[in-house]
């Protein structure tokens, strides 16, 4: 009889069988999300349509569908025009990466990052390794990591991926400080006017805009601000 710890006895463990690895087709891929964005707008309506849905239809992950997908495409659609420039809110990177993959090889297109003037890792940060990544980090010499703070938990963080940093570094992309007083002013602001409650990450992106020597600024509007209202009727009741 085996004993328990007897491995002999049990069957061999089988290891994962890999996918074969999918070629690139950059073309293929694009035509691949712009074909299950049409569908699923076609049976279900704007209502129907997220990045998640047309990710799972299209076969792709979803940071690619981001990266395809939405601006670039629908700008060139409705103003037949690239914009001037693309902002957006910058936290560990992956939302700004996804807005500004798009469009890295339009040179006339500025592409500006806003980091919370308390947690810019492009900003004030330096080099160094953080969750085994190199890149731009709120650190001291010795490398220990520094607190960051802002008043949108998405943006609180002290490191960034490090492609933005090498997108700082060439020039391609700008990054720009925004305090959490002109955060909160910009989400007021937006929700006034508009009607749209941004998440206080958003607000950040939103707040830089009027800063900017520019008419025509696409500015991705991250996430929705109800879960932000608590947080932010208080601040600006605080004054
Ligand atoms: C609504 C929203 N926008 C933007 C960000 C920042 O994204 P990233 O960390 O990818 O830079 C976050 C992060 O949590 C978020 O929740």
């Amino acid at each position: 009889m085996a004993r328990p710890n007897d491995t002999s006895a049990r069957p061999a463990k089988q290891s994962p069988k890999k996918r074969p690895r999918r070629k690139r087709d950059p073309e293929r891929t694009r035509e691949a999300i712009l074909e299950a964005a049409r569908e699923i707008l076609a049976q279900d309506g704007k209502e129907g349509l997220s990045v998640l849905q047309v990710a799972q239809l299209a076969g792709v992950n979803r940071g690619t569908a981001y990266q395809h997908f939405q601006t670039r495409e629908q700008l060139l659609e409705a103003e037949g025009a690239l914009p001037e420039v693309v902002v957006a809110c910058v936290g560990g990177g992956s939302n700004a990466i996804g807005m500004f993959a798009a469009f890295l090889d339009d040179a006339d297109v500025r592409l500006v990052g806003v980091e919370a003037a308390d947690a810019a890792s492009l900003g004030t940060g330096r080099a160094g390794v953080l969750h085994g990544a190199r890149s731009s980090i709120l650190a001291d010499e010795d490398g220990q990591i520094a607190d960051a703070h802002s008043i949108s938990a998405g943006l609180d963080y002290p490191g960034v991926g490090p492609e933005h940093a090498w997108l700082r570094d060439t020039g391609r992309a700008t990054y720009l400080p925004c305090t959490d007083d002109e955060a909160l002013e910009a989400f007021a602001r937006l929700s006034r006017t508009e009607g749209i409650v941004p998440a206080l990450e958003s607000a950040h992106a939103l707040a830089v805009v009027e800063t900017l020597d520019a008419d025509y600024v696409a500015v991705c509007l991250s996430g929705r601000g109800d879960k932000d209202l608590a947080e932010a009727l208080a601040a600006l009741a605080a004054g």
